[in-house]
């Protein structure tokens, strides 16, 4: 099992995921469903098909909630910073509406999974704001307000009177009764509940290929799922197919929790409207500040300074108990994509680009990919299916796919050189020549070296030095590595090659 170096591994909700519950894969199980990824959405969807009397086995490279869904700030809510009017501008009304109808059924199944399945995971009860910190971000405000009505949201218009924050509010948009839980107590939960039964879950198992047929062969190192149908939940598609890498983006964003010495953390979950973005959470008496969102690969400063300065500007800090970052991919069409992974295909699966947003858009992806499953009906299928095309989206679509034409063929964001490894200093990292070619080398503090291929071994980009999370993060699609290449992140399913130059 990966032992990850980053940082985000110490998120609040990490400490709650226990080592060795599930074991690894090995040798060859048959099942109706193979599904891959132990996160919100993969375990959300292995219950519901479960439940659909179907036998599930969950593949999960690392631990279950041990990814995007251990490290977020916790908030269920439909209302999430101006998703409605950006919705409405992209697609149309229609679009908003499908989406607020998902998201809500999705934090009410949040809220029913934790009773039925009697989940012991801090549940609570509060009010959604989008805010305005000034006059400035007030009309973005407002258009949510209107376009989230539109969309079926009852929300109400308030100047932040009840979200307990410290500052003054231009205004905000309300939503009452949302959600916060512990999302690895809940996704552990869930996963309790998965295995038994001739359903199974397995952890520290990488998916290395799926074989697509009937039936299809889902491969690990150690060991083979035997199924009818896969569902790749693994947040950005591992499989080479159906042109994800073209139409998602992967954006990084920083958290920080935060004990008071005086005052108390707000009492609703908030984001503001504006650019940079603030969100704004709790978990018992820590404050919970996140932000500095940027592409992954091109991480700029210091993003934990600058969550610590907004903190303790506007909060009398005693003491920053937790860092942790974490990326979600993002469409080109900021809509989720959910459905077949290539078109007409009734064997795979995949449900992906939550934009920051998937506790809710995972419970709502997991309820659709049952159903398309089982063979019921969704009234989302086509407004969230993944080849759906976005005629008004098409600029950012060839945004995108011009920064990674460029990225793959040179290294855009060039991290430091040095002409020898005994130049690269103690807990850093520099680009360091290897005999004809180039070796990423990091020294840790005891004085070692790591040395690794700067190539990605998903589709060969170079991957860059991300000193806030000691790591190596590939501009292209956001794979991930250890100073010592182990995959922390995906789509690539195979580590950077060591390298040992002098
Ligand atoms: C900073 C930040 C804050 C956020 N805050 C919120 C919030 O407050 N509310 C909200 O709704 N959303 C939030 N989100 C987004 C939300 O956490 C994610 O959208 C959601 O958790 C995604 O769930 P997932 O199951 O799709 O992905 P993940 O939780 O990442 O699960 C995917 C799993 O697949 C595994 N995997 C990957 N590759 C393989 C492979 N080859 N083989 C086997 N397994 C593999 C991974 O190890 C991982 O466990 C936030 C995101 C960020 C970045
Ligand atoms: S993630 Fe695709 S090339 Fe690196």
């Amino acid at each position: 099992m990966t032992e990850a170096t980053t940082t985000a591994r110490h998120s609040l909700w990490s400490e709650a995921i226990p080592h060795g519950r599930f074991p690894a894969l090995t040798g060859e199980t048959a099942v109706d469903v193979a599904v891959v990824g132990g996160g919100i959405t993969g375990i959300t969807t292995a219950l519901l098909l479960k439940r659909a009397g179907l036998r599930v086995a969950v593949v999960e490279a690392d631990r279950v909630g041990s990814g995007v869904s251990g490290n977020n700030t916790a908030k269920v809510t439909a209302l999430q910073s101006t998703v409605y009017s950006t919705i409405e501008r992209k697609h149309n009304a229609e679009v908003a509406s499908d989406y607020a109808h998902g998201n809500m059924a999705a934090v009410k199944r949040v809220a029913a999974l934790v009773s039925e399945e009697r989940l012991d995971c801090d549940l609570h009860r509060m009010p959604a704001y989008t805010l305005a910190f000034d006059e400035r971000e007030l009309a973005a405000v407002e258009e949510e307000g209107t376009a989230g009505i539109k969309a079926g949201l009852p929300l109400s218009r308030d100047r932040g009177e009840l979200m307990g924050v410290p500052f003054p509010v231009a205004g905000a948009v309300r939503l009452d009764d949302q959600l916060v839980i512990h999302p690895v107590k809940y996704v552990r939960g869930l996963a309790e509940a998965v295995d038994g039964d001739g359903s199974r879950v397995y952890e520290g198992s990488r998916v290395q290929g799926v074989e697509d047929g009937r039936p299809c062969r889902v491969h690990t190192d150690r060991g083979t799922v035997v199924a009818e149908r896969v569902v790749i939940a693994t947040h950005y598609p591992i499989l080479d197919r159906g042109l994800y890498f073209a139409r998602l983006e992967p954006v990084r964003a920083y958290c920080i929790a935060a004990r008071l010495r005086s005052g108390t953390p707000p009492t609703g979950l908030a984001i503001s409207a504006g650019s940079p973005s603030w969100s704004l959470a709790r978990h018992g008496d820590l404050l919970i500040v996140a932000g500095r969102s940027h592409p992954t690969g091109s991480s700029e400063g210091d993003p934990y300074g600058g969550l610590i300065a907004f903190a303790e500007r506007h909060w009398d800090v005693a003491e920053v108990t937790h860092r942790w970052s974490a990326q979600d991919p993002t469409s080109y069409d900021n809509l989720p994509m959910i459905g077949s992974y290539m078109p007409g295909s009734t064997t795979l699966y995949c449900a992906t680009g939550f934009m920051k947003w998937g506790l809710s858009n995972g419970t709502m992806a997991a309820e659709l990919l049952t159903d398309l499953v089982v063979g019921r009906a969704n009234r989302l299928t086509a407004t969230f299916s993944p080849h759906r095309l976005t005629l008004g989206a098409t600029p950012k679509l060839a945004k995108l796919n011009a920064k990674v034409a460029v990225d793959l063929v040179g290294d855009r964001l060039r991290s430091a050189e040095v002409g020898s490894v005994a130049d690269v200093p103690v807990g850093a990292a520099r680009v360091v020549r290897d005999g004809t070619g180039k070796a990423g080398v990091y020294r840790d503090e005891a004085g070692g070296v790591h040395g690794v291929s700067l190539r990605c071994t998903h589709l060969g980009c170079m991957v860059r030095f991300n000193d806030a999370e000691r790591s190596w993060d590939c501009p292209c699609h956001g794979s991930r590595f250890d100073v010592d290449g182990a995959v922390l992140e995906g789509p690539a399913t195979k580590p950077l090659p060591r390298r040992d130059p002098a």
